[in-house]
Protein backbone atom coordinates (compact mmCIF):
# COMPACT_ATOMS: atom_id res chain seq x y z
CA UNK A 1 0.00 0.00 0.00
CA UNK A 2 1.13 2.97 -0.97
CA UNK A 3 -0.19 4.93 1.84
CA UNK A 4 -2.32 4.49 4.82
CA UNK A 5 -4.66 7.80 5.38
CA UNK A 6 -5.01 11.09 3.01
CA UNK A 7 -3.70 13.86 3.87
CA UNK A 8 -6.78 16.14 4.47
CA UNK A 9 -8.51 13.04 6.78
CA UNK A 10 -6.22 13.51 9.88
CA UNK A 11 -7.17 15.29 12.83
CA UNK A 12 -6.52 14.89 16.65
CA UNK A 13 -7.77 11.68 17.03
CA UNK A 14 -4.82 10.62 15.18
CA UNK A 15 -2.36 11.72 17.21
CA UNK A 16 -0.20 9.04 18.54
CA UNK A 17 -0.27 6.75 15.28
CA UNK A 18 2.19 5.81 12.47
CA UNK A 19 0.86 6.94 9.17
CA UNK A 20 1.94 6.65 5.75
CA UNK A 21 0.99 9.62 3.46
CA UNK A 22 1.45 10.05 -0.37
CA UNK A 23 0.63 13.34 -2.35
CA UNK A 24 2.05 16.18 -3.50
CA UNK A 25 4.52 18.98 -2.32
CA UNK A 26 2.08 22.18 -1.90
CA UNK A 27 4.32 24.30 0.07
CA UNK A 28 7.21 24.03 1.47
CA UNK A 29 9.20 26.26 4.48
CA UNK A 30 12.80 25.92 5.30
CA UNK A 31 13.01 27.24 8.63
CA UNK A 32 17.11 26.66 9.11
CA UNK A 33 16.73 23.17 10.98
CA UNK A 34 13.24 22.35 10.42
CA UNK A 35 11.83 21.82 7.15
CA UNK A 36 7.83 22.04 6.78
CA UNK A 37 6.08 20.80 3.78
CA UNK A 38 2.24 21.12 3.15
CA UNK A 39 1.42 17.83 1.83
CA UNK A 40 -1.73 17.54 -0.46
CA UNK A 41 -3.71 15.19 -1.78
CA UNK A 42 -7.31 15.56 -3.24
CA UNK A 43 -8.56 14.99 0.76
CA UNK A 44 -6.46 18.07 1.65
CA UNK A 45 -3.20 19.53 3.36
CA UNK A 46 -1.29 18.24 5.88
CA UNK A 47 1.93 19.72 7.65
CA UNK A 48 4.41 17.46 7.29
CA UNK A 49 8.04 18.53 9.77
CA UNK A 50 10.82 16.78 8.59
CA UNK A 51 13.69 16.79 11.72
CA UNK A 52 17.51 16.46 11.30
CA UNK A 53 17.25 15.23 14.75
CA UNK A 54 14.99 12.52 13.86
CA UNK A 55 16.40 11.47 10.45
CA UNK A 56 19.13 13.37 8.74
CA UNK A 57 18.11 10.78 5.48
CA UNK A 58 15.41 11.98 5.46
CA UNK A 59 15.96 15.90 6.77
CA UNK A 60 18.04 15.64 3.47
CA UNK A 61 15.39 14.57 1.12
CA UNK A 62 12.69 17.22 2.11
CA UNK A 63 15.87 20.03 1.39
CA UNK A 64 15.58 19.07 -2.14
CA UNK A 65 11.84 19.13 -2.44
CA UNK A 66 10.20 21.72 -4.53
CA UNK A 67 6.25 22.37 -5.48
CA UNK A 68 4.93 19.55 -7.20
CA UNK A 69 7.34 16.97 -6.15
CA UNK A 70 5.11 13.67 -5.81
CA UNK A 71 6.06 12.32 -2.01
CA UNK A 72 5.36 8.99 0.21
CA UNK A 73 5.76 9.74 3.33
CA UNK A 74 5.71 8.02 7.21
CA UNK A 75 5.88 9.68 9.93
CA UNK A 76 4.02 9.96 13.07
CA UNK A 77 0.85 12.07 13.97
CA UNK A 78 1.16 14.89 16.92
CA UNK A 79 -0.53 17.25 18.20
CA UNK A 80 0.80 20.72 17.26
CA UNK A 81 3.37 23.04 19.76
CA UNK A 82 0.51 25.32 20.97
CA UNK A 83 0.24 28.93 19.07
CA UNK A 84 1.49 27.13 15.66
CA UNK A 85 -2.28 25.70 14.99
CA UNK A 86 -3.99 26.62 11.81
CA UNK A 87 -7.81 26.89 12.43
CA UNK A 88 -8.53 27.66 8.66
CA UNK A 89 -7.45 24.20 7.92
CA UNK A 90 -9.45 21.04 8.60
CA UNK A 91 -6.17 19.25 9.63
CA UNK A 92 -4.53 22.37 10.92
CA UNK A 93 -4.36 20.83 14.88
CA UNK A 94 -1.95 17.95 13.93
CA UNK A 95 1.39 17.87 11.74
CA UNK A 96 3.25 14.50 10.96
CA UNK A 97 6.83 14.17 12.40
CA UNK A 98 8.37 12.43 9.56
CA UNK A 99 10.01 8.85 9.92
CA UNK A 100 10.79 8.17 6.22
CA UNK A 101 10.24 9.78 2.82
CA UNK A 102 11.01 8.55 -0.66
CA UNK A 103 10.44 10.73 -3.46
CA UNK A 104 8.26 9.17 -6.11
CA UNK A 105 8.72 11.60 -8.98
CA UNK A 106 10.25 15.03 -9.03
CA UNK A 107 8.76 18.17 -10.99
CA UNK A 108 8.99 20.90 -13.42
CA UNK A 109 8.45 24.08 -12.18
CA UNK A 110 4.39 24.79 -12.87
CA UNK A 111 3.68 27.50 -15.58
CA UNK A 112 1.27 29.32 -13.05
CA UNK A 113 1.24 28.88 -8.91
CA UNK A 114 -1.00 25.99 -7.92
CA UNK A 115 -1.05 26.98 -4.29
CA UNK A 116 -2.82 30.91 -4.82
CA UNK A 117 -6.06 31.97 -5.74
CA UNK A 118 -4.76 33.96 -8.42
CA UNK A 119 -5.71 35.14 -11.92
CA UNK A 120 -4.01 33.15 -14.57
CA UNK A 121 -4.48 33.68 -18.49
CA UNK A 122 -6.88 31.17 -19.53
CA UNK A 123 -5.00 30.10 -22.35
CA UNK A 124 -2.30 28.98 -19.93
CA UNK A 125 -5.07 27.32 -17.74
CA UNK A 126 -6.06 25.57 -20.76
CA UNK A 127 -2.71 24.31 -22.31
CA UNK A 128 -2.01 22.98 -19.42
CA UNK A 129 -5.32 21.72 -17.93
CA UNK A 130 -3.96 19.22 -15.91
CA UNK A 131 -2.17 21.29 -13.79
CA UNK A 132 -5.00 24.02 -13.66
CA UNK A 133 -7.52 21.11 -12.52
CA UNK A 134 -5.17 20.30 -9.48
CA UNK A 135 -5.66 23.80 -7.74
CA UNK A 136 -8.29 23.36 -4.97
CA UNK A 137 -11.19 25.74 -7.40
CA UNK A 138 -11.10 23.39 -10.03
CA UNK A 139 -10.90 20.53 -7.81
CA UNK A 140 -14.39 21.97 -6.05
CA UNK A 141 -15.77 22.38 -9.18
CA UNK A 142 -15.68 19.42 -10.35
CA UNK A 143 -16.53 17.46 -7.24
CA UNK A 144 -19.40 19.62 -7.12
CA UNK A 145 -20.52 18.87 -10.60
CA UNK A 146 -19.83 14.80 -10.13
CA UNK A 147 -22.34 15.52 -6.71
CA UNK A 148 -25.30 17.68 -9.25
CA UNK A 149 -24.87 14.79 -11.77
CA UNK A 150 -25.10 11.80 -8.57
CA UNK A 151 -28.46 13.91 -7.61
CA UNK A 152 -29.89 14.15 -10.10
CA UNK A 153 -29.42 10.49 -11.31
CA UNK A 154 -30.80 9.18 -7.92
CA UNK A 155 -33.58 11.74 -7.74
CA UNK A 156 -35.00 10.05 -11.24
CA UNK A 157 -34.34 6.67 -10.39
CA UNK A 158 -36.76 7.18 -7.34
CA UNK A 159 -39.47 8.49 -9.40
CA UNK A 160 -38.98 5.39 -11.79
CA UNK A 161 -36.88 7.25 -15.03
CA UNK A 162 -34.55 4.94 -16.49
CA UNK A 163 -31.13 5.91 -18.26
CA UNK A 164 -30.89 4.90 -21.46
CA UNK A 165 -28.05 6.01 -23.81
CA UNK A 166 -28.67 7.06 -27.27
CA UNK A 167 -26.04 7.11 -30.44
CA UNK A 168 -23.72 10.09 -30.77
CA UNK A 169 -22.93 9.28 -34.55
CA UNK A 170 -26.76 9.78 -36.45
CA UNK A 171 -28.26 11.95 -38.00
CA UNK A 172 -29.12 15.78 -37.72
CA UNK A 173 -31.42 16.81 -35.01
CA UNK A 174 -31.83 20.45 -35.26
CA UNK A 175 -31.82 22.39 -32.74
CA UNK A 176 -31.28 26.02 -34.38
CA UNK A 177 -27.41 25.32 -34.84
CA UNK A 178 -25.01 23.96 -37.80
CA UNK A 179 -24.29 20.09 -37.21
CA UNK A 180 -20.92 18.67 -36.40
CA UNK A 181 -20.17 16.22 -39.45
CA UNK A 182 -18.41 12.99 -39.38
CA UNK A 183 -17.31 11.30 -43.00
CA UNK A 184 -18.03 7.73 -43.36
CA UNK A 185 -15.53 5.53 -44.47
CA UNK A 186 -17.82 2.65 -45.62
CA UNK A 187 -20.32 4.86 -47.48
CA UNK A 188 -18.67 6.81 -49.57
CA UNK A 189 -20.08 10.54 -49.30
CA UNK A 190 -21.99 10.02 -46.85
CA UNK A 191 -21.79 11.43 -43.06
CA UNK A 192 -23.30 11.24 -39.88
CA UNK A 193 -24.05 14.26 -37.91
CA UNK A 194 -23.61 14.29 -34.02
CA UNK A 195 -27.07 15.27 -32.61
CA UNK A 196 -27.08 18.92 -31.35
CA UNK A 197 -29.62 17.53 -29.10
CA UNK A 198 -31.48 13.48 -28.50
CA UNK A 199 -34.23 14.80 -29.21
CA UNK A 200 -35.86 12.91 -31.48
CA UNK A 201 -34.58 9.59 -30.34
CA UNK A 202 -36.05 10.57 -26.67
CA UNK A 203 -39.60 10.51 -28.69
CA UNK A 204 -38.51 7.83 -30.09
CA UNK A 205 -37.88 5.99 -26.42
CA UNK A 206 -41.69 7.09 -25.93
CA UNK A 207 -43.25 5.60 -28.56
CA UNK A 208 -41.23 2.40 -27.50
CA UNK A 209 -43.03 2.58 -24.27
CA UNK A 210 -40.48 3.69 -21.87
CA UNK A 211 -42.35 6.22 -20.09
CA UNK A 212 -39.63 7.47 -18.37
CA UNK A 213 -36.58 8.54 -19.81
CA UNK A 214 -33.32 10.27 -18.93
CA UNK A 215 -29.69 10.30 -19.95
CA UNK A 216 -26.33 12.85 -18.83
CA UNK A 217 -26.29 13.31 -22.54
CA UNK A 218 -23.68 15.02 -24.79
CA UNK A 219 -24.98 17.43 -27.43
CA UNK A 220 -22.96 19.18 -30.19
CA UNK A 221 -23.58 22.04 -31.99
CA UNK A 222 -21.81 24.14 -34.23
CA UNK A 223 -22.22 28.21 -33.03
CA UNK A 224 -21.05 31.40 -32.28
CA UNK A 225 -19.36 30.36 -28.49
CA UNK A 226 -20.29 32.95 -24.65
CA UNK A 227 -19.28 32.39 -21.85
CA UNK A 228 -22.30 29.83 -21.61
CA UNK A 229 -21.96 28.29 -24.54
CA UNK A 230 -19.87 25.44 -25.78
CA UNK A 231 -19.69 23.40 -28.62
CA UNK A 232 -20.13 19.89 -26.71
CA UNK A 233 -21.79 20.49 -24.00
CA UNK A 234 -23.96 18.30 -21.37
CA UNK A 235 -27.47 18.16 -20.95
CA UNK A 236 -29.67 16.21 -18.14
CA UNK A 237 -32.20 14.98 -21.12
CA UNK A 238 -35.89 13.70 -19.86
CA UNK A 239 -39.05 12.58 -21.06
CA UNK A 240 -42.14 11.86 -20.10
CA UNK A 241 -45.31 9.88 -21.91
CA UNK A 242 -48.90 10.84 -20.40
CA UNK A 243 -48.13 13.93 -18.84
CA UNK A 244 -48.80 17.76 -20.12
CA UNK A 245 -46.60 20.80 -18.84
CA UNK A 246 -47.90 20.83 -15.20
CA UNK A 247 -46.43 17.07 -14.64
CA UNK A 248 -43.34 18.45 -15.77
CA UNK A 249 -42.70 22.26 -14.12
CA UNK A 250 -43.83 20.66 -10.47
CA UNK A 251 -41.11 17.44 -11.11
CA UNK A 252 -38.28 20.88 -12.48
CA UNK A 253 -39.35 22.58 -8.96
CA UNK A 254 -38.90 19.72 -6.82
CA UNK A 255 -35.44 18.26 -8.56
CA UNK A 256 -33.60 22.11 -8.42
CA UNK A 257 -35.36 22.79 -4.42
CA UNK A 258 -33.53 19.28 -3.29
CA UNK A 259 -30.75 19.71 -5.83
CA UNK A 260 -29.90 23.02 -3.96
CA UNK A 261 -30.69 21.72 -0.53
CA UNK A 262 -28.39 18.96 -1.17
CA UNK A 263 -25.33 19.81 -2.71
CA UNK A 264 -25.44 23.71 -1.98
CA UNK A 265 -27.22 24.32 1.28
CA UNK A 266 -25.37 27.67 1.90
CA UNK A 267 -27.67 29.20 -1.17
CA UNK A 268 -30.89 30.07 -0.54
CA UNK A 269 -33.86 28.89 -3.12
CA UNK A 270 -37.13 31.42 -3.82
CA UNK A 271 -40.43 29.15 -3.67
CA UNK A 272 -42.61 28.42 -5.23
CA UNK A 273 -40.59 29.59 -8.45
CA UNK A 274 -42.51 32.58 -10.40
CA UNK A 275 -44.06 31.90 -13.21
CA UNK A 276 -44.17 34.64 -16.05
CA UNK A 277 -45.82 34.42 -19.35
CA UNK A 278 -43.22 35.27 -22.37
CA UNK A 279 -44.94 38.69 -22.81
CA UNK A 280 -45.35 40.09 -19.67
CA UNK A 281 -41.40 39.37 -19.22
CA UNK A 282 -40.24 40.77 -22.45
CA UNK A 283 -42.35 43.78 -21.07
CA UNK A 284 -40.52 43.33 -17.31
CA UNK A 285 -37.54 42.73 -17.94
CA UNK A 286 -36.35 43.35 -21.44
CA UNK A 287 -35.17 39.32 -21.49
CA UNK A 288 -36.93 35.95 -21.76
CA UNK A 289 -33.81 35.00 -19.13
CA UNK A 290 -34.58 37.63 -15.94
CA UNK A 291 -32.47 37.87 -13.05
CA UNK A 292 -35.38 38.23 -10.69
CA UNK A 293 -32.94 38.49 -7.57
CA UNK A 294 -33.73 42.49 -7.47
CA UNK A 295 -36.54 44.62 -9.12
CA UNK A 296 -35.76 47.42 -10.91
CA UNK A 297 -38.13 46.39 -13.40
CA UNK A 298 -38.45 48.04 -16.94
CA UNK A 299 -41.87 50.34 -17.37
CA UNK A 300 -43.42 52.19 -20.36
CA UNK A 301 -44.47 55.91 -20.34
CA UNK A 302 -44.92 56.01 -23.94
CA UNK A 303 -48.18 57.60 -23.04
CA UNK A 304 -46.49 60.56 -21.45
CA UNK A 305 -43.79 60.50 -23.71
CA UNK A 306 -46.37 61.18 -26.38
CA UNK A 307 -47.47 64.42 -24.85
CA UNK A 308 -44.37 66.21 -24.53
CA UNK A 309 -42.39 68.41 -26.23
CA UNK A 310 -39.54 65.99 -26.55
CA UNK A 311 -38.61 65.47 -30.99
CA UNK A 312 -36.66 61.91 -29.59
CA UNK A 313 -39.29 60.48 -27.96
CA UNK A 314 -41.91 61.88 -30.64
CA UNK A 315 -40.03 60.37 -33.41
CA UNK A 316 -39.37 56.70 -31.92
CA UNK A 317 -43.47 57.07 -31.16
CA UNK A 318 -44.47 58.13 -34.47
CA UNK A 319 -42.02 55.28 -36.33
CA UNK A 320 -44.49 52.37 -34.11
CA UNK A 321 -41.98 52.37 -31.30
CA UNK A 322 -41.21 52.71 -27.51
CA UNK A 323 -40.35 54.78 -24.86
CA UNK A 324 -39.12 52.66 -21.48
CA UNK A 325 -37.14 53.30 -18.57
CA UNK A 326 -35.55 51.59 -15.24
CA UNK A 327 -35.32 53.47 -12.16
CA UNK A 328 -31.86 52.65 -10.29
CA UNK A 329 -31.79 54.10 -6.88
CA UNK A 330 -29.68 56.79 -5.18
CA UNK A 331 -27.47 57.04 -9.19
CA UNK A 332 -29.16 60.62 -9.53
CA UNK A 333 -25.74 62.08 -8.99
CA UNK A 334 -24.50 60.50 -11.38
CA UNK A 335 -21.33 62.41 -12.95
CA UNK A 336 -20.88 62.82 -17.24
CA UNK A 337 -18.46 60.20 -17.35
CA UNK A 338 -20.40 57.77 -15.67
CA UNK A 339 -23.58 58.57 -18.00
CA UNK A 340 -21.72 58.36 -20.54
CA UNK A 341 -20.50 54.83 -19.99
CA UNK A 342 -24.03 53.44 -19.86
CA UNK A 343 -24.71 55.06 -22.95
CA UNK A 344 -22.23 53.95 -25.03
CA UNK A 345 -23.25 50.73 -23.32
CA UNK A 346 -27.01 50.69 -24.66
CA UNK A 347 -25.60 51.90 -27.55
CA UNK A 348 -23.37 48.03 -27.79
CA UNK A 349 -27.29 46.85 -27.76
CA UNK A 350 -28.26 48.45 -30.75
CA UNK A 351 -29.86 51.65 -28.95
CA UNK A 352 -29.57 55.24 -30.42
CA UNK A 353 -28.80 56.80 -26.87
CA UNK A 354 -29.66 56.81 -24.01
CA UNK A 355 -31.88 59.99 -21.88
CA UNK A 356 -30.99 60.36 -18.08
CA UNK A 357 -33.78 61.92 -15.88
CA UNK A 358 -32.61 62.45 -12.02
CA UNK A 359 -35.54 62.43 -9.84
CA UNK A 360 -35.80 65.49 -6.90
CA UNK A 361 -32.23 66.41 -5.81
CA UNK A 362 -30.40 69.20 -6.70
CA UNK A 363 -28.97 67.29 -9.10
CA UNK A 364 -31.91 67.76 -11.40
CA UNK A 365 -30.34 68.78 -15.01
CA UNK A 366 -31.47 66.63 -17.91
CA UNK A 367 -32.06 67.13 -21.91
CA UNK A 368 -35.66 66.48 -21.15
CA UNK A 369 -36.08 69.91 -18.97
CA UNK A 370 -36.99 71.35 -21.75
CA UNK A 371 -39.28 69.37 -23.44
CA UNK A 372 -40.90 68.15 -19.90
CA UNK A 373 -43.64 70.17 -17.94
CA UNK A 374 -43.40 69.90 -14.25
CA UNK A 375 -46.74 67.68 -14.01
CA UNK A 376 -45.17 65.27 -16.55
CA UNK A 377 -41.78 64.87 -14.95
CA UNK A 378 -44.14 64.06 -11.53
CA UNK A 379 -46.24 61.80 -13.48
CA UNK A 380 -42.90 59.78 -14.58
CA UNK A 381 -41.52 59.61 -11.48
CA UNK A 382 -45.08 58.36 -10.18
CA UNK A 383 -44.98 55.84 -12.93
CA UNK A 384 -41.23 54.24 -11.70
CA UNK A 385 -42.50 55.03 -8.16
CA UNK A 386 -39.22 55.97 -7.79
CA UNK A 387 -37.88 58.06 -4.72
CA UNK A 388 -36.03 61.12 -4.25
CA UNK A 389 -31.83 60.66 -5.80
CA UNK A 390 -33.22 58.26 -8.37
CA UNK A 391 -31.94 58.42 -12.10
CA UNK A 392 -34.32 57.65 -14.29
CA UNK A 393 -32.47 55.55 -17.74
CA UNK A 394 -34.80 55.80 -20.22
CA UNK A 395 -34.45 54.32 -24.33
CA UNK A 396 -37.25 55.19 -26.97
CA UNK A 397 -37.42 53.42 -30.54
CA UNK A 398 -38.04 50.07 -31.76
CA UNK A 399 -39.81 47.71 -29.26
CA UNK A 400 -37.38 44.91 -30.36
CA UNK A 401 -34.46 47.20 -29.24
CA UNK A 402 -35.43 49.19 -26.29
CA UNK A 403 -36.52 45.80 -24.61
CA UNK A 404 -32.85 44.34 -25.65
CA UNK A 405 -31.01 47.72 -24.25
CA UNK A 406 -33.08 48.13 -21.47
CA UNK A 407 -32.86 44.18 -20.23
CA UNK A 408 -29.09 44.61 -20.55
CA UNK A 409 -28.68 47.63 -18.70
CA UNK A 410 -31.15 46.49 -15.90
CA UNK A 411 -28.59 43.94 -15.18
CA UNK A 412 -25.68 46.09 -15.51
CA UNK A 413 -26.81 48.51 -12.73
CA UNK A 414 -27.67 45.82 -10.28
CA UNK A 415 -24.43 44.73 -10.61
CA UNK A 416 -22.82 48.35 -10.12
CA UNK A 417 -25.65 48.33 -7.16
CA UNK A 418 -24.28 45.24 -5.86
CA UNK A 419 -27.90 43.94 -5.88
CA UNK A 420 -26.60 40.38 -7.04
CA UNK A 421 -26.65 38.29 -4.38
CA UNK A 422 -24.59 35.39 -4.75
CA UNK A 423 -25.83 33.19 -2.53
CA UNK A 424 -29.93 33.53 -4.10
CA UNK A 425 -31.04 31.29 -6.52
CA UNK A 426 -34.16 32.96 -8.27
CA UNK A 427 -34.99 29.85 -10.35
CA UNK A 428 -38.66 31.09 -12.56
CA UNK A 429 -40.73 29.38 -15.30
CA UNK A 430 -41.26 30.92 -18.63
CA UNK A 431 -44.54 30.09 -20.08
CA UNK A 432 -46.74 30.66 -23.15
CA UNK A 433 -44.01 31.58 -25.86
CA UNK A 434 -44.88 32.02 -29.28
CA UNK A 435 -44.52 28.62 -31.53
CA UNK A 436 -42.79 30.40 -34.25
CA UNK A 437 -41.10 33.93 -35.18
CA UNK A 438 -40.55 34.93 -38.25
CA UNK A 439 -36.56 33.83 -39.72
CA UNK A 440 -34.87 35.12 -42.81
CA UNK A 441 -36.41 35.98 -45.74
CA UNK A 442 -39.43 36.40 -43.80
CA UNK A 443 -39.82 32.14 -43.16
CA UNK A 444 -41.54 31.34 -40.24
CA UNK A 445 -39.12 28.86 -37.73
CA UNK A 446 -39.92 27.40 -35.09
CA UNK A 447 -38.98 29.55 -31.96
CA UNK A 448 -37.50 26.29 -30.65
CA UNK A 449 -37.80 23.10 -32.48
CA UNK A 450 -40.35 22.20 -34.88
CA UNK A 451 -41.34 18.95 -32.47
CA UNK A 452 -42.94 21.12 -30.13
CA UNK A 453 -46.73 21.30 -29.51
CA UNK A 454 -49.24 24.28 -30.42
CA UNK A 455 -51.77 25.07 -27.57
CA UNK A 456 -54.73 23.48 -28.27
CA UNK A 457 -56.97 26.08 -28.19
CA UNK A 458 -54.96 27.40 -31.17
CA UNK A 459 -54.84 24.87 -33.60
CA UNK A 460 -57.37 26.62 -35.26
CA UNK A 461 -54.80 29.56 -36.18
CA UNK A 462 -52.18 27.64 -37.77
CA UNK A 463 -54.13 28.28 -41.07
CA UNK A 464 -55.13 31.56 -40.42
CA UNK A 465 -52.82 33.92 -37.82
CA UNK A 466 -49.48 31.70 -37.33
CA UNK A 467 -47.92 34.15 -35.03
CA UNK A 468 -50.47 33.97 -32.76
CA UNK A 469 -50.52 30.69 -32.02
CA UNK A 470 -48.58 29.69 -28.48
CA UNK A 471 -46.66 26.71 -27.82
CA UNK A 472 -46.58 24.29 -24.99
CA UNK A 473 -43.29 25.14 -24.27
CA UNK A 474 -41.46 26.21 -21.40
CA UNK A 475 -38.06 27.74 -20.23
CA UNK A 476 -36.34 27.66 -16.77
CA UNK A 477 -34.32 30.68 -16.30
CA UNK A 478 -32.29 31.43 -12.86
CA UNK A 479 -30.26 34.40 -11.80
CA UNK A 480 -30.52 35.80 -15.96
CA UNK A 481 -29.76 32.24 -17.50
CA UNK A 482 -31.30 30.03 -19.34
CA UNK A 483 -31.28 26.51 -17.40
CA UNK A 484 -33.42 24.38 -19.49
CA UNK A 485 -36.18 24.34 -22.28
CA UNK A 486 -38.84 21.57 -23.02
CA UNK A 487 -41.91 21.38 -24.03
CA UNK A 488 -45.19 18.88 -24.70
CA UNK A 489 -44.82 17.52 -28.03
CA UNK A 490 -46.61 17.01 -31.56
CA UNK A 491 -47.10 12.89 -31.13
CA UNK A 492 -49.60 12.47 -34.49
CA UNK A 493 -48.73 12.17 -37.89
CA UNK A 494 -50.97 14.69 -38.97
CA UNK A 495 -49.93 17.95 -37.11
CA UNK A 496 -46.33 17.13 -37.54
CA UNK A 497 -46.38 17.13 -40.95
CA UNK A 498 -48.41 20.47 -40.71
CA UNK A 499 -45.70 22.02 -39.13
CA UNK A 500 -43.28 20.98 -41.37
CA UNK A 501 -45.31 22.21 -44.07
CA UNK A 502 -45.73 25.63 -42.48
CA UNK A 503 -42.03 26.08 -41.61
CA UNK A 504 -41.31 25.84 -45.49
CA UNK A 505 -39.96 22.06 -45.74
CA UNK A 506 -40.77 20.22 -49.11
CA UNK A 507 -42.23 17.20 -49.16
CA UNK A 508 -39.05 15.29 -50.17
CA UNK A 509 -36.84 17.04 -47.45
CA UNK A 510 -39.91 15.77 -44.25
CA UNK A 511 -39.16 12.40 -46.09
CA UNK A 512 -35.66 12.17 -46.12
CA UNK A 513 -34.78 14.08 -43.29
CA UNK A 514 -38.07 13.27 -40.62
CA UNK A 515 -39.40 10.50 -42.08
CA UNK A 516 -38.66 8.12 -39.01
CA UNK A 517 -40.04 10.03 -37.16
CA UNK A 518 -43.36 10.02 -38.90
CA UNK A 519 -43.82 6.86 -39.20
CA UNK A 520 -43.23 5.80 -35.64
CA UNK A 521 -45.93 8.61 -35.15
CA UNK A 522 -48.41 5.92 -36.86
CA UNK A 523 -47.68 2.81 -34.59
CA UNK A 524 -49.28 4.23 -31.65
CA UNK A 525 -47.30 7.37 -30.39
CA UNK A 526 -48.33 8.20 -26.59
CA UNK A 527 -48.69 11.87 -26.03
CA UNK A 528 -45.54 12.91 -24.15
CA UNK A 529 -43.16 15.57 -23.52
CA UNK A 530 -39.80 16.39 -21.36
CA UNK A 531 -37.11 19.02 -20.46
CA UNK A 532 -33.41 19.15 -20.96
CA UNK A 533 -31.64 21.20 -17.97
CA UNK A 534 -27.86 22.47 -19.45
CA UNK A 535 -25.67 20.41 -16.80
CA UNK A 536 -22.47 22.80 -17.37
CA UNK A 537 -24.84 26.35 -16.52
CA UNK A 538 -26.20 24.75 -13.29
CA UNK A 539 -22.90 23.69 -12.21
CA UNK A 540 -21.80 27.34 -12.97
CA UNK A 541 -24.13 28.84 -10.71
CA UNK A 542 -23.93 26.79 -8.30
CA UNK A 543 -20.50 27.02 -7.99
CA UNK A 544 -20.71 31.21 -8.79
CA UNK A 545 -18.29 30.84 -11.48
CA UNK A 546 -18.57 32.93 -14.49
CA UNK A 547 -18.14 31.07 -17.38
CA UNK A 548 -19.09 27.26 -18.12
CA UNK A 549 -15.55 26.69 -18.87
CA UNK A 550 -14.69 26.91 -15.52
CA UNK A 551 -17.01 23.81 -14.22
CA UNK A 552 -15.80 21.14 -17.85
CA UNK A 553 -12.83 19.26 -17.37
CA UNK A 554 -11.65 19.51 -20.78
CA UNK A 555 -13.41 22.46 -22.23
CA UNK A 556 -13.01 23.91 -25.77
CA UNK A 557 -11.49 27.88 -25.78
CA UNK A 558 -13.02 30.46 -26.67
CA UNK A 559 -12.07 29.93 -30.33
CA UNK A 560 -13.54 26.25 -30.00
CA UNK A 561 -10.00 24.62 -29.87
CA UNK A 562 -8.46 22.41 -27.20
CA UNK A 563 -4.75 23.88 -26.69
CA UNK A 564 -3.89 21.03 -24.85
CA UNK A 565 -4.66 18.48 -27.97
CA UNK A 566 -4.33 20.94 -30.35
CA UNK A 567 -7.66 20.40 -32.00
CA UNK A 568 -8.73 20.49 -34.38
CA UNK A 569 -5.77 19.28 -36.25
CA UNK A 570 -4.81 18.48 -39.76
CA UNK A 571 -5.00 14.64 -40.80
CA UNK A 572 -3.06 12.43 -42.65
CA UNK A 573 -3.23 12.26 -46.55
CA UNK A 574 -3.71 8.65 -45.92
CA UNK A 575 -7.11 8.73 -43.64
CA UNK A 576 -9.12 11.41 -45.82
CA UNK A 577 -8.22 8.94 -49.15
CA UNK A 578 -10.12 6.51 -46.69
CA UNK A 579 -12.72 8.58 -46.30
CA UNK A 580 -12.78 9.35 -49.75
CA UNK A 581 -12.26 12.68 -49.29
CA UNK A 582 -9.82 15.43 -51.14
CA UNK A 583 -9.45 18.65 -49.18
CA UNK A 584 -10.25 22.27 -51.04
CA UNK A 585 -9.73 25.09 -48.72
CA UNK A 586 -11.03 28.25 -49.68
P1 LIG B 1 -32.22 23.78 -25.87
O1 LIG B 1 -31.62 23.92 -27.22
O2 LIG B 1 -32.95 24.95 -25.34
O3 LIG B 1 -33.29 22.59 -25.86
O4 LIG B 1 -31.12 23.34 -24.85
C1 LIG B 1 -31.46 23.05 -23.50
C2 LIG B 1 -30.42 23.60 -22.56
O5 LIG B 1 -29.12 23.17 -22.92
C3 LIG B 1 -28.18 24.17 -22.57
N1 LIG B 1 -27.42 24.57 -23.78
C4 LIG B 1 -26.10 24.77 -23.80
N2 LIG B 1 -25.18 24.72 -22.81
C5 LIG B 1 -23.90 24.97 -23.14
N3 LIG B 1 -23.47 25.24 -24.39
C6 LIG B 1 -24.36 25.29 -25.42
N4 LIG B 1 -23.91 25.54 -26.66
C7 LIG B 1 -25.74 25.07 -25.14
N5 LIG B 1 -26.86 25.05 -25.88
C8 LIG B 1 -27.87 24.74 -25.04
C9 LIG B 1 -28.95 25.33 -22.00
C10 LIG B 1 -30.31 25.10 -22.59
O6 LIG B 1 -31.33 25.69 -21.80
N6 LIG B 1 -33.99 19.22 -27.06
C11 LIG B 1 -34.31 20.46 -26.41
C12 LIG B 1 -34.87 20.25 -25.02
C13 LIG B 1 -36.26 19.70 -25.00
O7 LIG B 1 -37.11 20.24 -25.72
O8 LIG B 1 -36.53 18.77 -24.20
C14 LIG B 1 -33.05 21.32 -26.31
O9 LIG B 1 -31.94 20.87 -26.55
O10 LIG B 1 -28.96 25.22 -20.60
Amino acid sequence: MLRTHSCGELNTKHIGERVTLAGWVHRRRDHGGLVFIDLRDRAGLVQVVFNPEVSGEVHEIATRLRHEYVLQVSGDVAKRPPGTENPNLPTGEVEVIAQQARLLNPAKTPPFSLNEDIEVDEELRLRYRYLDLRRSRMQENILLRHRVIKFMRDFLDERGFIEIETPIMIKSTPEGARDYLVPSRVHPGKFYALPQSPQQLKQLLMVAGFEKYFQIARCFRDEDLRADRQPEFTQLDLEMSFVDEEDILVLMEELFTSLVENVKPTMRVLQPFPRLTYRDTMERYGTDKPDLRYGMEIRDFSDIAARSESTVFRSALDAGGIVRGICAPGCGHYSRRQLDELTEFVKDYGAKGLITLPVGGEHTTSVLDKFLTDEQREEIARRFEAAEGALLLIVAGETTVVEGALGALRQEMARRLGLLDPNLLVFCFILDYPLLEKGEGGRWEPMHHPFTAPKDEDIPLLDSAPERVHAKHYDLVCNGCELSSGSIRIHTRKLQEKIFKLLGYSEEEVKRRFGHLLEAFEYGAPPHGGIAPGIDRVVMLLAGEESIRDVIPFPKNKSAMDVMFDSPSEVSEEQLKELHLKLKLD
